[in-house]
């Protein structure tokens, strides 16, 4: 497939190497934001994120991808979509190109990791396991390649000898990807041991793709300056940076760059506008502190359980509110926005949808639109509404969709609560179908009101416990049992002893 590079390029650019728990959304926007030119989200492994689901948050403007149990896996944003590289662990070519056609149109380039040496990645053939099967590599880089519209590259570190290193890289260069990350030190060397430039220059010299040098900051690069000079004495076209951008991300800032503490408060702002994980929030600022960790602060940072208490611990909590504040307006906006726009039943897939919410201020106590349509349901003869709820992991709201006569129904307003959830897509379903759904107002249909009328009022002539009458509601409607006690909506077929059916 053909790809573009876009704005990556790989000539000249400095770039914020993939860190898992560290290169989330606001490590990454922060380091753009520094003058970084690319950035690697974090590696996530393949087996996971093909479970994930893509989802829009409008509230806070990104694409989340979700995993079954609710945790966003991978969150990015469109501020950064031409320069996101996303970094994979696989073993698989399927199950690669499955998780790169996910997320493709939401990246600017898919990235194969096979760097890492630790067990969890090793075992599962993944990480440094690739290098020792090249056939493996070409597999999954090949079906990558031809499979997507956007660039493959590859994060390799070194072989034991030189010239195995750079045959190695001529294999992966015939594989079509668009770039290679080398980090020079072995799968058994340690962060601390000497990056091996040579073999850097010696790929960078063998090759004509695009090579980024990594593995220089420890030893050479502390400032920005630093980095053209890794890209000289390795001779690559660009440099990738792990350590030394987790330390202090200013260190892409050609002006020089600025105290921790300033980019430390900047990072927990964006942490905060993006709902980081708290989790990757504390870990990458106790990165930042290095040896302050230990400090009064450090400690309070560690016991901090949220988003908010990592806050008060850097004096931001009115920053905190004032955001949450924000985020909560701008949703209500969104759903008032939303709602205004349209009463008019547009198609998504096969799903007819309209953007509604439930007021229950808008029907009589005891009439929903939920009655309604089973009442309505039954008397066309019809198999009862069947209800379907998802809940969004980002703020617990839920979704339905209803599936009348074959034809599902669901409002693009998301709920509070399941039973609001499934009100909505009744309504949207009823005002579908031109069917009176029971609002004030809309005058006698001959559904329900009558009967729920009628049997208000022969509970209180004959004194009726409310339990009594329960009883003899479910014994009456035995055809509607299961939906009457799950959603208690369902209508009254007879009415108690006023003995009155009314369909
Ligand atoms: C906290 C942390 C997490 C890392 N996670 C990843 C990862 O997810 N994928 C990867 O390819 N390398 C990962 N690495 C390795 C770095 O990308 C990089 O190759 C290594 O740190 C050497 O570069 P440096 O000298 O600039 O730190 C990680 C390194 C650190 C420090």
């Amino acid at each position: 497939m053909a790809t573009s590079l876009g704005k990556l390029g790989f000539h000249g650019k400095m770039i914020l190497a993939p860190m898992v728990r560290v290169g989330t959304l606001p490590m990454r926007l922060l380091a753009l934001d520094y003058g970084a030119d690319i950035v690697y989200c974090e590696e996530l492994i393949d087996l996971k994120m093909v479970q994930c689901e893509r989802v829009v948050n409008n509230v806070l403007e990104t694409v989340d991808f979700i995993a079954p149990d609710e945790r966003v896996m991978f969150r990015t944003c469109s501020k950064e979509k031409d320069r996101v590289v996303f970094q994979m662990g696989t073993a698989d070519p399927e199950r690669a190109l499955a998780v790169a056609k996910l997320v493709e149109n939401d990246v600017a380039a898919i990235d194969v990791n096979m760097g890492c040496p630790k067990e969890y990645s090793t075992k599962g053939g993944m990480g440094s396991a690739l290098l020792s099967d090249p056939e493996k590599i070409e597999a999954i880089l090949t079906a990558l390649v031809r499979g997507i519209s956007k660039p493959v590259t590859c994060k390799i570190r070194i072989l034991p000898t030189l010239e195995e290193t750079v045959s190695l890289v001529k294999r992966i260069e015939k594989t079509g990807v668009a770039a290679i990350a080398v980090h020079g030190r072995m799968k058994e060397e340690r962060p601390r041991h000497a990056v091996h430039c040579d073999y850097i220059q010696a790929v960078a010299h063998n090759v004509s793709i695009p090579v980024i040098a990594n593995g220089g900051s420890l030893d050479l690069i502390k400032t920005y300056d630093d980095i053209e000079q890794f890209q000289e004495t390795t001779g690559a076209s660009s440099v990738m940076l792990a350590r030394a951008a987790m330390w202090n991300p200013s260190i892409f800032r050609s002006q020089g760059m600025v105290s921790v503490d300033e980019v430390m408060e900047e990072y927990v702002k964006y942490a905060v506008r993006y709902d980081n994980n708290t989790f990757n929030t504390k870990y990458c600022l106790c990165q930042m502190l290095r040896d302050r960790v230990e400090s009064p602060m450090g400690k309070q940072l560690h016991a901090a359980q949220t988003n908010e208490e990592i806050c008060e611990v850097f004096g931001m909590t009115d920053f905190f509110k004032k955001t949450m504040a924000e985020l909560e307006a701008y949703k209500k906006a969104l759903d008032a926005n939303s709602s205004s726009l349209s009463d008019q039943p547009v198609l998504d897939g096969d799903v007819i949808t309209m953007a509604i919410k439930f007021e229950r201020r808008e029907y009589p106590p005891q009439i929903t639109p939920k009655m309604y349509l089973l009442e309505w349901s039954r008397k066309e003869k019809l198999e009862q509404p069947v209800y379907e709820t998802e809940q969004r992991a980002q703020d617990r709201c839920f979704q339905s969709t209803v599936m009348v006569a074959n034809k599902k129904y669901r409002s693009t307003l998301w709920e509070k609560s399941k039973k609001f959830a499934e009100q909505a897509a009744a309504i949207v379903c009823l005002r579908t179908l031109g069917v009176p759904e029971g609002r004030i107002g809309e005058g006698y249909s001959g559904l329900v009101n009558k009967r729920k009328r009628e049997e208000k009022k022969c509970t209180t002539s004959v004194d009726e416990s409310s339990a009594d009458l329960a009883h003899r509601k479910r014994r009456l409607t035995e055809p509607s049992q299961k939906e009457e006690q799950e959603s208690n909506d369902s209508l009254v077929v007879v009415n108690g002893s006023c003995g009155q059916t009314v369909s």
